[in-house]
């Protein structure tokens, strides 16, 4: 089938786009902000460029195509407290958009990529689908509404969409604002490594390529109106995750550097896929210690990728944020 993937020039889209492009007709719709980068897609991907919140765009770009994955999003927690602006347009506004276009051409199936988040923090125990949403975070609070907006949809209009919530992410051509990239690349280049408050954080790691064929799963097979969630095969604290860099990179363990804490950090991540497993049988293949040496070797073997990203908008960006340039 035609599929459209809006925010594939991205981390995790990129990716997707790898695993649908053996079996589907590509089109990208992607606005390209800082996170965006055409080269992060495959040779030869269809790429339109635009926002999920332009109705124009949206249509031109859907035209054709019997099923839509959403991407599309403004994807980190510590730029959502400095302005939230862009998030509530792009998570809330563009999904409505992506949404009334789907039900207006008739398109066949829609998939919204969500995230854990939206569950907010949890002490124990893991999050199922039916744990209430209690977003903490602009960037989660808004991605919440984005998911209600697809449930709305679905009762309202029948459409047939399902929504997927990841956990967190790791893996190759991620921005290196999220904890992982920034720590390998500051390690490689013996920059400090900024821990939030204790470090003692836990997160649900999820390997990309994992999530992205439980995305795949979803679309293919999964049911109008449901949420699936697909969680990580580990839980580590932030320090014990910045000590595995540490090892793997030959950094000194000295260039921890202990920052003050995010406001309204979750404590911790935990997401059950117990529903996902039973129903469609997926689970993670890519374990965190595979994973993260083949994140690293990555980032070591590909310069070329992240040589202008480190020297064009994330340097004012990493200055803004720790306070200190980037050596
Ligand atoms: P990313 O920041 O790497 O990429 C986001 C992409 O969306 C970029 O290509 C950007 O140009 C594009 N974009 C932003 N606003 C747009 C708009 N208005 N219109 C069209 N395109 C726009 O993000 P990512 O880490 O690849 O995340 C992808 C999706 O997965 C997001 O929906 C995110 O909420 C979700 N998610 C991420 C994680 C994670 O750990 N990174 C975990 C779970 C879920
Ligand atoms: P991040 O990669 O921003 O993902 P999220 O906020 O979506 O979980 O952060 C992962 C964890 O790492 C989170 O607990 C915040 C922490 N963190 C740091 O300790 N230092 C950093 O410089 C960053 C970016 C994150």
């Amino acid at each position: 089938m035609r599929l459209l993937v809006t925010g594939a020039a991205g981390f995790i889209g990129s990716t997707y786009v790898r695993i649908a492009a053996a079996e589907h007709e590509v089109v990208v719709l992607d606005k390209l902000t800082y996170a965006g980068r055409p080269e992060n897609l495959p040779e030869g991907t269809e790429l339109i460029e635009g926002a999920i919140e332009d109705p124009a765009i949206v249509r031109e770009a859907m035209a054709g195509c019997e099923a839509v994955v959403n991407f599309a999003a403004e994807s980190h927690v510590d730029r959502s407290i400095d302005d939230q602006d862009a998030f509530a347009r792009t998570h809330v506004i563009g999904t409505g958009t992506l949404l009334d276009a789907v039900r207006e051409l008739g398109v066949q199936r829609y998939v919204q990529v969500s995230t854990d988040e939206v569950y907010g923090s949890i002490e124990s125990g893991s999050f199922t689908e039916t744990s209430p949403l209690d977003p903490s975070s602009p960037y989660s609070a808004t991605k919440a509404a984005g998911d209600l907006l697809v449930s709305a949809h679905v009762e309202t209009y029948g459409i047939d969409a399902s929504i997927v919530r990841g956990s967190n992410n790791y893996g190759p051509r991620q921005y290196p604002e999220k904890l992982i990239p920034l720590i390998v690349l500051n390690a490689l280049h013996n920059d400090s490594l900024p821990v939030y408050g204790d470090g003692r954080q836990v997160r649900n790691w999820l390997y990309v390529e994992d999530f992205c064929r439980g995305i795949h799963t979803v679309l293919a097979r999964g049911r109008a109106g449901e949420a699936y969630n697909v969680g990580g095969p580990e839980e580590c604290e932030n320090l014990e995750v910045v000590k595995r860099v540490i090892e793997l990179t030959g950094a000194e363990e000295g260039l921890i550097e202990y920052v003050t804490d995010r406001p309204g950090h979750d404590r911790r991540y935990s997401l059950s896929s117990e529903k996902l497993t039973a129903e469609l049988g997926w689970e993670a293949q890519v374990h965190f210690d595979e994973g993260i040496e083949k994140t690293v070797s990555w980032y070591r073997d590909n310069e070329d990728w992240w040589a202008p990203i480190r020297s064009g908008e994330y340097r004012e960006y990493y200055e803004r944020q720790y306070g200190k340039a980037l050596g």
